[in-house]
């Protein structure tokens, strides 16, 4: 096994160097920490698939540093669309578009005719992406169905002696993936909820769907990704309502085994936590929590005593969507029911 390395800032043309020799870097992202690849280089993007486990069919996020690589690849821009990179770009927004004739390999588009394109929020990236002269294919940079990462020590974990590198750059700030809006069909869709909101992109085109609903197995989701387990650490997770919460406790410290609790600072100490709780903060609010939330999993994940992760539940709009959105498919969609006797 070749050990992965880490690149600090200062090192990122060592880190280009890699991606034009057709090796995987992963790179920072405001979001979460992407598994980098040269786009035009098929070879290089099957390796992509690989390093993660991820199914093939499961198209990947082109990301560019400027919309003029948007528009050598994409067969059709839109006005609305061109309203949203104006607003959001750079920034935490996906839009699919469709392409130009064999823009991308299948290996990129999974075979469809579609391709998402993404211009994230961190220098680092940008000038990583400049300097390679490549657009990078950018999974999230975690083994397939684990929560993303939101530090290059979490991509090291997964991905150390699978990938040539990693750009640190600290953990990142919004700590949910990038929201992926279909602009390839008459009306957008939201595919995914992120961290830019539905009612955020409203306020500049005007009123779009989401369908972000749960696929069965051999059902061709409108993104692919959907259809696979997600976030899940190996314990089970249960979501806990706001008034559920004293009975969860009063069930969690009469187990013999151990239970993670992954909830705000206020509510953490609000009660007494037997020895066998271990207690994470998600912070205060849904900004903090969004961006606390895969780190929480992965921490409660290394700790193999751990059995029932019980963790907390917010409003559902705004960024709270994406959150819900996210813990949601990490419990499999499981409450912590209270038992009436
Ligand atoms: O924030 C993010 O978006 C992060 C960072 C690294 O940029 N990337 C990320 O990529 O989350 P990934 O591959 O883990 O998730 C991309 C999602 C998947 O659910 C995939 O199925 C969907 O976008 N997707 C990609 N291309 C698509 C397409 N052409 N049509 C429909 N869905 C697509
Ligand atoms: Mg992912």
């Amino acid at each position: 096994m070749v050990e992965t390395k880490v690149f600090k800032l200062a090192q990122i043309k060592d880190a280009a160097t890699l991606i034009n020799a057709g090796e995987l870097v992963a790179f920072p992202t405001e979001t979460v920490y992407g598994l980098g690849a040269d786009a035009t280089n098929e070879q290089a993007v099957k390796k992509v698939y690989a390093a993660k486990g991820r199914p093939s069919d499961n198209p990947l996020i082109v990301h560019v540093a400027s919309i003029e690589t948007v528009e050598k690849y994409a067969a059709f821009i839109s006005d609305a669309a061109y309203r949203l990179m104006k607003q959001f770009w750079p920034g935490s927004l996906t839009m699919i578009f469709k392409l130009k004739p064999n823009a991308f390999s299948k290996t990129v588009t999974g075979g469809l005719e579609t391709a998402a394109f993404r211009f994230p929020d961190n220098q680092a990236t940008l000038n990583l992406i400049n300097i390679s002269g490549k657009p990078l294919v950018g999974p999230s940079a975690n083994t397939s169905g684990k929560p993303s990462p939101t530090t290059a020590n979490h991509v090291y974990h997964d991905l150390n002696g699978k990938i040539a590198g990693i750009l640190d750059d600290g953990p990142t700030r919004v700590g949910v993936e990038s929201t992926v809006l279909d602009m390839s069909t008459d009306e957008p869709v939201i595919l995914r909820p992120g961290a830019v909101t539905k009612e955020q992109i409203e306020n500049v085109i005007g009123l779009i769907e989401t369908n972000h609903h749960k696929v069965g197995k051999d059902e061709t989701p409108k993104a692919p990704g959907m259809k696979y387990k997600h976030y899940a650490p190996k314990a089970q997770v249960y979501l806990v309502d706001q008034g559920d919460w004293e009975a969860a406790i009063k069930w969690a410290n009469k187990q013999s085994f151990a239970v993670g609790v992954l909830a705000e600072t206020q509510l953490i100490h609000e009660f007494n936590l037997g020895a066998n709780i271990t207690s994470y903060s998600l912070g205060t609010g849904v900004q903090e929590a969004s961006a606390n939330l895969f780190a929480g999993l992965r921490q409660f994940d290394d700790m193999e005593t751990i059995k029932v992760i019980l963790a907390q539940t917010f409003a559902a709009n705004g960024l709270g969507t994406a959150y819900m959105n996210r813990v949601n498919k990490s419990a499999g969609g499981e409450h912590f029911e209270v038992e009436q006797d």
